[in-house]
Order: C-alpha cells, then structure tokens, then sequence
C-alpha cells in the first residue's frame, strides 16, 4: 500500500502544525516519534481523512483521501490514541459487530471473526463485557480488536501500547510481528520499533529525521531525551 502526501500543510486554530510535508511511504512497518504536540496524531489522521489538510493532497494507493473517504477509511484501520473514541456500543461484541458489518454480511461469520480477534489477543472474556466496567488497558485492548477484526489493508495505530501491561505489550508486538498488511505505530514506546523497516521522526512542523530504527531511534534520543 502506497500513501503519498504531496506538499501537505495542515493547521489548527490558524497555529501551522505541519508545513509542505512531501513523504513516500510503503513499507511494511513504520515507526512515528516525535515530542508531545509535535503533530503525530494530526499526521495520521489526514490519511484516513479525519482531517483535511489546508492545502496539498494526502493519496492512498493514488486515491486523494478527500475525495475518496468512504473507500479510503474502509482500507485503513485506525486505532485512536483514546480508546474512548473508539469504542461506541455499550457490550464489547456489539462494538465489534457493528465494526464487521460492512465487510462480512454473514452474522454468524461476523461471530467467528470477533472470537478469534478476542481469541488472539487473549481477552476472549471481554466478549459480553459492558465496556464502562472494563479497565484502562481493557479498553485498550478491546479498541486494538475492534480495528484488527476488520483486516484492514493498511493499519494505523496511535500509541497502542500506553495502557497495556507487559504481557498484553509483547502480545501486542507479536502480533504486529505476524500479521501481513502493512502496520504504521505512533509511539513513545521506542524499543517495540527495533524491528521496524522505516522510523519517521515527527517535530518543527515536518518530519525531522527518517531511515532504519538502528539510527533514527539514537538519534532521537540523542535530540530529544
Ligand atoms: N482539536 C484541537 N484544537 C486545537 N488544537 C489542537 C487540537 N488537537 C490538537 N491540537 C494541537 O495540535 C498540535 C499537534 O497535536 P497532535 O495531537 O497531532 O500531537 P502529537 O504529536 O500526537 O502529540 P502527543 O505525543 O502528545 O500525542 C498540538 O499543539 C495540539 O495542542
Ligand atoms: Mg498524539
């Protein structure tokens, strides 16, 4: 999946967040860090469509976001920084089932879909849960299952591990590890991008450092820490 941004500038409340943002982007898996505020949140959102940019073009597969969201947001699966965005129906099932329904017709494979998606991440018992009795990282988790029940062809996840112990953390990672569609993961969590292909670094209104984890994450570190 190829996702191009073309002389993207986007900003809020008139304050420019990102300023003639060019970027190529198709590997298999991409680290994006960068300081509080920096615009990492923001960055991810123009490629689903969330948010428009002010000028310049943001294009998945060649599609320009704005004027193909249905298709664009079908493709991209997004987990949200706060679970609580994600999550809308009060029983975790019914959140997911709902999620499903565009893309398997049939409720009893939707059924199969969701246990397996529990299943895999080891919160089968969530199922019939009522969400606002599940914990922080529950509902981490739960939103996690929520996007990759789906299959999407690209996934986009805003730091999915900041609630998460580190059993439900390195489970998190081995999925990541197995699933074939590319896997973008905004972070602050620096060592779960060890074996990332690409790592973006987000500050100053563009992308201030990029190539493989080995050099990009000293670096930061380094700038930054
Ligand atoms: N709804 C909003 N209205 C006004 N300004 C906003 C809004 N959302 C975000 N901002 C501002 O835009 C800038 C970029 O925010 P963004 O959420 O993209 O940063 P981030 O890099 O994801 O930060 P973090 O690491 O804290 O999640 C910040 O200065 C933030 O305060
Ligand atoms: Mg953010």
């Amino acid at each position: 999946m190829l996702v191009e941004f073309d002389d993207v500038e986007f900003q809020r409340d008139s304050v420019e967040i990102l300023k003639g943002l060019n970027l190529t982007i198709m590997q298999s898996r991409v680290g994006i860090i960068g300081p509080n505020g920096a615009g990492k949140s923001s960055l991810i959102r123009l490629v689903n469509g969330l948010l428009a940019p002010f000028s310049g073009q943001v294009r998945v597969d060649g599609l320009d976001v704005q004027k193909h969201q249905k298709i664009v947001r079908r493709q991209v699966g997004f987990l949200f920084q706060n679970p609580d965005n994600q999550i809308v129906f009060p029983v975790v099932r019914e959140d997911m089932d709902f999620g499903l329904k565009v893309h398997i017709k049939n409720a009893e494979q939707r059924s199969q879909r969701i246990e397996s998606t529990l299943a895999r991440l080891d919160i089968l018992e969530l199922a019939d849960r009522p969400v606002h009795t599940l914990s922080g990282g529950q509902k981490q988790l739960v939103a996690l299952a929520t996007v990759l029940c789906v299959e999407p062809r690209l996934l986009i996840l805003d730091e999915p591990t900041t609630q998460l112990d580190l059993r439900y953390r390195n489970r998190l990672i081995s999925i990541l590890s197995e699933i074939e569609q590319p896997a973008w993961v905004v972070t602050h969590d620096l060592p779960m991008l060890q074996t990332f292909d690409r790592v973006l670094v987000v500050a100053d209104g563009g992308i201030v450092h990029d190539g493989a984890p080995d050099k990009v994450v000293p670096w930061y570190v380094r700038m930054y820490g």
